[in-house]
């Protein structure tokens, strides 16, 4: 069972609140030159990752006090139920268990008594059977031809950890040409089988239920497609595979079960890349890397579940994030990476962290009175800079960011990694510093400019600073790197819902918008105007059918 402690009620909660008041009342520039030493203190390394959070609006004293907090909401026991197998899921009453996907340790992981590690090598071992037979060429399409493309067919869970991965480790791709196919407008699918040639293509239908509407809807055109290019209904098996924990539902869509890859109900949509969900991820990286990856996601399950908290990345950086949210009322948190692989890093946890914690229930099944999940956004940098920067420097809104570069590039072309890491250097640093009336004043003295053209123009060129940010230095990205630092931030959104007292393995905000859809098709159908729904929505649906 997970505690259901009220953190507002705690008595770390009431020192923050107090200490709030002091912390404040200090810039980090102030901090920094009071105590030359924060770096040292405030930064930690797991392997080839560094983590700087000496950026951050807090002393030695916040720490301990969120550390208080953690311990008061009996965080310790939690991350023991969560890999110990007990039901944290309690409104789907499911165990949470993706670290069991990735438990290099030998040791068993128990569910219902039953250790699912077995299960878990055996469908490993045929992700990577499946992975080398399609690589080598042995696995032939219905013409005898070998497989050039991959398409993964899934959507949310089933597409965002994909997606993500294989273009964040693009470096290592095999020969297959992935592609992913979410939307259910059918522009997705369209445009993506436009340069396919379904002698050569092999569909991954990925779906963690097995019923969701979109990936339901593109799997069925895709077969469609398929069929119509002069293939049998007997060649589907040699196209076709699934990635699911729904047996019934894969061999009632007419695929060869011998062609499922299975996963369990313990395994949560979005923390699912790890499960046979990474099967597009093997393909397109090869099977070794992306036990790589299984391998560096194991480090940092190892490091949350034993490290004391006051070094333990998850924790440092789930409460950090706690202190923003509920002291300082930031209302977003930006995932800025520096490398142009990751650009879908923040994209993947956006579902990751708000499909997580995005709730306003508590586990004693109240309202909070308190804010829960932020919003999280970013693009990787330098395009950012030119794009909302701007809002992160001189708007009215504190943005804690994360910043994430790698110090090694794999494609060091001239000097284009130093100008990148350059950028990434002076952000954090213009964030913090800001930049002073005197230094604007001085530096328009210098250009030249006459003391009214100076009184004019010095209030837009003043930085305030005291922006926070933390700063992932990794040496390289690599399939265990970045497998560790995905690690980390899933074990981050799993320290902020035991604090904020909510469940974050359920998603039943979801629910509505899909039965009102299912509710709203059929209406689409028939000719006739539509007086069921308020006039806003009448009124669109009417304009809708009038115009279609
Ligand atoms: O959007 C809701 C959701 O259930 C996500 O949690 C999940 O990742 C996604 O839909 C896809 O679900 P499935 O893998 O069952 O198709």
């Amino acid at each position: 069972m997970l505690p259901q402690i009220n953190f507002t009620q705690t008595q770390a909660y009431k020192y923050l609140a107090d200490h709030y008041i002091s912390i404040n009342a200090h810039t980090l520039k102030d901090l920094f030159a009071a105590d030359p030493s924060r770096f040292e203190k405030f930064s930690v390394q797991l392997e080839d990752i560094l983590l700087d959070y000496s950026k951050n609006r807090m002393d030695e004293q916040t720490i301990a006090l969120l550390m208080q907090l953690a311990r008061e909401c009996k965080l310790d026991d939690a991350i023991k139920s969560m890999f110990g197998g007990e039901k944290i899921n309690v409104t789907e009453g499911r165990e949470v268990l993706h670290t069991a996907l990735r438990n290099r340790s030998g040791a068993p992981v128990l569910v219902d008594g039953e250790d699912v590690m077995p299960k878990v090598k055996a469908v490993l071992a045929h992700m990577k059977d499946f992975t080398n037979r399609i690589l080598s060429g042995e696995w032939k399409g219905y013409t005898g031809r070998e497989i050039t493309d991959v398409v993964n067919i899934g959507i949310g869970g089933s597409d965002l950890g994909p997606v993500m991965v294989t273009e964040a480790l693009k470096a290592y791709k095999t020969r297959l040409n992935l592609h992913f196919v979410s939307n259910v407008d059918g522009t997705h699918i369209a445009e993506t089988l436009k340069g396919l040639d379904p002698e050569t293509t092999l569909f991954l239908i990925a779906s963690k239920t097995f019923t969701t509407q979109e990936t339901m809807a593109n799997a069925t055109s895709a077969k469609d497609w398929f069929l119509q290019s002069g293939a049998l209904q007997s060649d589907v098996a040699k196209h076709f595979a699934a990635l699911s924990t729904n047996g019934e539902g894969v061999a009632a869509f007419g695929i060869d079960t011998a062609n499922m890859f299975e996963f369990w109900d313990w395994v949560g949509g979005r923390y699912s890349l790890w499960s046979a969900i990474g099967l597009s991820i093997a393909l397109g990286i090869g099977y070794d890397n992306f036990e790589q990856l299984l391998e560096g996601a194991y480090v940092a399950d190892e490091h949350f579940k034993n490290t004391e908290f006051e070094q333990n990345i998850p924790v440092v950086l789930g409460l950090l994030g706690v202190w923003y949210n509920n002291f300082f009322d930031a209302e977003s948190h930006a995932i800025l990476p520096y490398d142009q692989y990751l650009h879908r890093f923040a994209a993947y946890f956006q579902q990751g962290d708000m499909e997580s914690n995005g709730k306003y229930v508590d586990r004693n099944g109240d309202r909070v009175e308190y804010q829960t999940g932020p919003i999280i956004w970013g693009e990787p940098g330098t395009n950012g800079q030119h794009a909302f920067y701007q809002l992160i420097h001189q708007g009215t809104k504190l943005i804690p960011c994360d910043f994430i570069a790698p110090a090694t590039s794999h494609n060091p072309i001239g000097n284009h990694h130093q100008l990148l890491m350059s950028n990434f250097f002076a952000q954090t640093e213009a964030l913090m510093n800001g930049k002073s009336e005197a230094e604007v004043v001085a530096e328009l003295e210098k250009s030249g400019k006459s003391k009214s053209e100076i009184d004019a123009l010095k209030n837009y060129k003043v930085f305030e600073g005291n922006r926070p940010t933390n700063s992932f230095l990794l040496k390289k990205i690599t399939p265990r790197s970045l497998g560790t630092l995905i690690a980390l931030y899933e074990h981050k959104i799993f320290v902020q819902g035991i604090i904020w007292n909510i469940y974050s393995f359920d998603q039943w905000g979801v629910e509505l918008g899909k039965q009102l859809a299912s509710t709203i098709l059929p209406e689409l159908k028939s000719e006739e105007a539509i007086s069921s729904h308020d006039s806003s929505t009448n009124g669109l649906i009417n304009q809708y059918k009038s115009w279609r």
